[in-house]
């Protein structure tokens, strides 16, 4: 099946000379979420600021839905959904005149039900005939949201859409994606939380200085990548790590109370049953086990610290 965005070869020099995208590639398959996942400056926004006709690219293209999205942007805008980084909002209007209008703008014909269904969804019924000056920061959010879902996309972009939210909006914010996905939405959200897109994504992209350094599936990037640790904590404190154990790639912390094994989720062995009984012949007397996964954000450092 064709991509529902392609990217190919995607450059921007803005106009003081900065180069914030350099030669960017990627395919984004229909249904998926993706994780877009990189530090402040990376180039997250100005790429998606290219896909939706906001910025132009200095060279390179890219389509949605098989549309390019500079010769034929009226159409693949309407395709498209934005819920911007900036909370820009028109102070004075009412949520449900904003969310409406939205719709409107994007060449779609008024279909109250569906504002109704999109307001309720964000739990933002009761406030429909309020002010938009009116509502806390949270609210003017979920109204981002609203007006980016008003007009059906079959794309949404989602730029820092955590960024000052809470936790409960924030697992409402989820709820909303996923009943998306299972509608059949593409989903692309930025974020620089790692542990949002360890959540949520299907794929992630790792971005950094306006390169993409990759892109894989969650799953397989956490199994290639991960790396888990065994804790042994220890009945009697060590001062050191004995002779007899320097085979194993062990630390000892601080207390000498925990020794931490690291290996290596993919390889054949661990080599844990021969530690363990290695401790013991040593006479290492154990209090207790256990492991920790690395995290997203441990492969990420290691990605980037790689690609410098
Ligand atoms: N209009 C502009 N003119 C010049 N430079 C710009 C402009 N907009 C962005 N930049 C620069 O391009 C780089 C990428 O910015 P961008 O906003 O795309 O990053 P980002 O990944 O979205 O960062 P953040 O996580 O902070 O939102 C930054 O160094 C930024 O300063
Ligand atoms: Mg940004």
């Amino acid at each position: 099946m064709a991509p529902i965005v392609s990217i190919s070869n995607l450059s921007k020099t803005y106009a003081s000379g900065f180069e914030a995208l350099k030669g960017v590639s990627l395919d984004i398959e229909e249904g998926e979420i993706l994780a877009l996942l990189g530090p402040n400056g990376a180039g997250k926004t100005t790429l998606i600021s290219i896909i939706c006709g906001i910025v132009n690219a200095t060279s390179g293209k890219v389509t949605v839905g098989g549309r390019d999205v500079v010769r034929d942007f009226r159409d693949t805008r309407s395709m498209i959904g934005l819920v911007p980084q900036e909370l820009t909002t028109d102070a004075f209007e009412t949520v449900w005149n904003t969310v409406s209008f939205s719709r409107g703008l994007h060449g779609k014909k008024p279909d109250p039900a569906h504002i109704e269904k999109v307001l309720k969804d964000l739990s933002l019924w009761n406030k429909k005939d309020s002010t938009l000056r009116e509502l806390s920061g949270g609210m003017k959010r979920r109204v981002l949201i609203a007006k980016a879902l008003s007009h059906e996309p079959r794309v949404l972009f989602l730029d820092e859409p955590t960024a000052g939210v809470d936790v409960s909006l924030r697992k409402s914010m989820w709820d909303v994606v996923e009943r998306l996905r299972a509608s059949g939405v593409t989903i692309i959200l930025t974020t620089h939380y790692i542990e949002e897109a360890e959540e949520i994504a299907d794929r992630i992209a790792v971005i950094n200085g306006g390169e993409i350094l990759l892109v894989e599936e969650k799953d397989a990037l956490m199994a290639k990548l991960g790396r888990k640790q065994l804790r042994v904590d220890l009945a009697h404190p060590l001062e050191r790590i004995p002779e007899s154990l320097s085979s194993y790639n062990l630390t000892l912390d601080e207390e000498g109370q925990c020794l931490i094994y690291d290996y290596d989720t993919s390889a054949e062995r661990t080599g844990i049953t021969a530690l363990l009984a290695a401790l013991a012949e040593t006479g290492i007397r154990l209090r207790d086990l256990s492991t920790r996964q690395s995290s997203l954000e441990d492969i990420f450092v290691e990605i980037v610290e790689a690609g410098r």
